[in-house]
């Protein structure tokens, strides 16, 4: 994009560390370094949208940290508040900071907002931070990834699944499509639902970031009823 539209047409670039949106998709390794070099190079910001990947996901605070990038800005969401709340927060370099404090004169991003700040939500944040620190829910994933790993991994050899992969405490699964795309992982999200198990699903791809607290034998229950849907299927 550098070499076509020129750097000064490009602001910034703005990444998932390790796609969760889409399916899980995760960085080839050095990409995240390598992007990082070329923003550098051009001058061009490099933003993390850490909405599904930080606050613990990977075994550490933010993805940032587990792949030793600094991006200029991070966007978080979800883990923010444990969900309970909506609520989102940018996260950004010290300059930029500045930058934004010198143009508007003490108001961090001056716009309309109607939510701004809101009350219950930071309440919902400070209380989820606290808890975050005092049950080391930050660091948890160290101790559950290998269990994750060998339960995801289970469904090799089940019908229709292509591919595994994990990272953390996330795992996709990739579907091979059926006549329509994305009506298998409709299905399979349906089936599950009824089976007492959740997923979420991008089209044919099934994507699990489960709550830090999870279980052992709960994870068991999500890979075991994914097995029989697909099975079923
Ligand atoms: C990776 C990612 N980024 C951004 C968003 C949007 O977040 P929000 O709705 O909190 O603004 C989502 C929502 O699922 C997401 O998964």
């Amino acid at each position: 994009m550098v070499e076509k539209r020129g750097a000064d047409a490009i602001a910034a670039v703005i990444v998932e560390p390790v796609y969760g949106a889409t399916g899980v998709l995760i960085p080839p390794l050095g990409y995240l370094q390598r992007l990082r070099g070329i923003c550098d190079r051009h001058g061009i910001l490099l933003i993390f949208d850490e909405v599904i990947t930080g606050f613990g996901r990977l075994g550490v605070p933010f993805a940032a940290e587990y792949f030793s990038v600094q991006p200029d800005l991070i966007t978080a969401a979800k883990g923010l508040t444990n969900g309970s709340i909506p609520m989102g927060a940018v996260f950004v370099r010290q300059g930029i900071y500045d930058t934004f404090m010198a143009a508007t004169g003490g108001i961090e991003f001056f716009h309309g907002y109607t939510h701004s700040g809101h009350p219950v939500a930071c309440a919902a944040g400070l209380a989820t931070l606290e808890i975050y620190e005092s049950e080391g829910l930050m660091n948890r994933v160290q101790t559950l990834a290998d269990t994750w790993e060998a339960a995801a991994h289970s469904l090799h050899g089940t019908k229709a699944v292509i591919d595994i992969c994990n990272l953390g405490l996330l795992a996709g699964i990739e579907l091979e499509s059926a006549e329509k795309p994305g009506q298998r992982g409709f299905e399979a999200f349906l089936r599950c639902f009824e089976k007492g198990v959740f997923v979420r699903t991008a089209r044919d791809n099934i994507a699990l970031s489960p709550p830090l607290v999870i279980q052992p034998g709960q994870m068991n229950q999500l890979f075991i009823t994914l097995a029989e849907v697909l099975n079923g299927l």
